[in-house]
């Protein structure tokens, strides 16, 4: 039989998983560590970055993402990696094996999938691959700021 208590204490696991961020994060919009070094919580991603709307937004400025957009990787090779979109507005990330990635273009669509902006052609290498390392609010090794959805 299913007791008052069993039935509290599952309402209180509840409460605990989906409490642990003051964020609304379980979805591909909403709050999630926007800008940050997904890599850098996430070991097991091995690409990943955010779009944003404006080149110089702060971390974790889910209002200055780019909602349903994504990252691609147009490969030298010849083939491309698309990311799946979320946890929040703009991220994206991917658990592929990235192992012989060379030179690559990196490539922004929107919503319905169309380019919408782009890195110049194959300046982007396989250690390039913690995309908002150097897609900081004020940019890194050369970076101009943040990736984002519009030709700069
Ligand atoms: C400061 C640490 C931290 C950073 C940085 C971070 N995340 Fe997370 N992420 C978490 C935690 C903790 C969870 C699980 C709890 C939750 O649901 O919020 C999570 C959950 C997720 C999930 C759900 C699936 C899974 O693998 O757990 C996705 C997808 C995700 N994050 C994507 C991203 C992306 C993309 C970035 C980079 C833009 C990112 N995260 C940056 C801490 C982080
Ligand atoms: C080691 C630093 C570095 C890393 C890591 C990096 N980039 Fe870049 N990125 C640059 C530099 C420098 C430029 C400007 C020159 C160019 O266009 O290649 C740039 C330009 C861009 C642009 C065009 C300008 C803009 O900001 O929108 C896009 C889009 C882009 N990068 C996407 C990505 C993606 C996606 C990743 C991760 C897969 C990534 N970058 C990782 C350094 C980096």
């Amino acid at each position: 039989m299913i007791g008052y208590k069993h039935i509290l204490l599952g309402l209180t696991a509840i409460v605990l998983i989906t409490g642990c961020g003051e964020d609304d994060d379980d979805d591909i919009l909403g709050t999630h560590n926007q800008g940050r070094d997904c890599q850098a919580c996430h070991s097991n991603f091995t690409i990943g970055g955010t779009v944003f709307t404006k080149i110089d937004a702060v971390n974790s400025d889910a209002t200055s993402a780019a909602p349903n957009h994504t990252l691609k990787l147009a490969l030298e090779a010849g083939t491309e990696i698309t990311l799946i979109k979320g946890y929040g507005s703009g991220n994206a990330y991917t658990t592929t094996n990235t192992s012989t990635v060379g030179a690559f273009t990196a490539q922004v669509l929107d919503a319905n999938n169309n380019v919408v902006n782009s890195s110049n052609t194959l300046s982007h290498d396989g250690d390039m691959l913690r995309c908002n390392t150097c897609h900081t609010q004020n940019g890194l090794n050369s970076a101009p700021g943040r990736i984002t959805n519009f030709r700069l």
